[in-house]
């Protein structure tokens, strides 16, 4: 991932954006990444190294399971939605981000018809509860401060089938912060690519039953 400033002032600035309201920030958001996007690929997602690299490292640990419907929230121009698609063709697979100028480029190049893109906010999105796996990579630490991303977490958690898994690629060692806030799943995946560029992380977690779907017997 290209860096455009020093990590600690990019951590920063979006710890500053999440002082807004949710609502807030989500504005800022979105007008912040459609500016972002004002040129093809602003991080070089389909040709830098490492990225290839981190994509094909993401897939080859993402346990073989035959996924019916997939979510990629935060997908940008869908570089790793669009491989997501190719190698699990069975799969509905739906590309999330809050920009739409992203999106538009994502939806451009050609793609299976069961690949579809939607504009939306992780915090206030409001999708299907039935994906077998939720993708995000590379965004949680937009979210800022620790009350945000605690409701981001519960959406991505939220969004996952009961026995589904929710992966998460993240730079390494801030991924154990960006994780704090996963609960009530069970680490299936955890592995940390030292690599000299950047480390990051590849994690999974598996989705329980909801106490809203367990019957609950009573005796005799
Ligand atoms: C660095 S890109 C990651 C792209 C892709 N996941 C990957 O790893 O190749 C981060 C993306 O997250 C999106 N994003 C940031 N905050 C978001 C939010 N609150 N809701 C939805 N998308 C968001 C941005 O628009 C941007 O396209």
């Amino acid at each position: 991932m290209g860096k455009p400033m020093p990590e600690i002032l990019h951590r920063a600035l979006f710890k500053g954006v999440s002082l807004l309201p949710a609502r807030g920030q989500a504005v800022v958001l979105r007008r912040y990444f459609d500016w972002w996007h004002r040129s093809p690929d602003p991080w070089s997602l389909g040709s830098d190294d490492y990225e290839q690299h981190k994509y094909a490292t993401t897939l080859r640990l993402l346990p073989a399971r035959a996924y019916r419907s997939i979510l990629d929230v935060g997908c940008s121009e869908g570089v790793f939605t669009h491989l997501l698609a190719a190698e699990h063709p069975e799969a509905r697979v739906t590309g999330v981000d809050v920009s739409e100028r992203a999106l538009n480029r994502a939806r451009s190049r050609p793609g299976p018809p069961s690949l579809r893109f939607t504009r939306a906010d992780l915090l206030s999105f409001e999708g299907s509860r039935a994906h077998d796996l939720v993708v995000c990579a590379e965004t949680l630490y937009y979210l800022g401060r620790h009350d945000r991303l605690r409701l981001a977490s519960a959406r991505l958690i939220d969004l996952v089938h009961p026995g589904g898994l929710l992966l998460l690629v993240h730079p390494w060692p801030e991924a154990r912060e960006l994780y704090a806030h996963i609960s009530g799943m069970r680490q299936v995946l955890h592995h940390v690519e030292h690599d000299p560029r950047r480390p990051f992380a590849v994690t999974a977690f598996e989705a329980g039953p909801r106490m809203s779907d367990v019957n609950v017997s009573r005796p005799g």
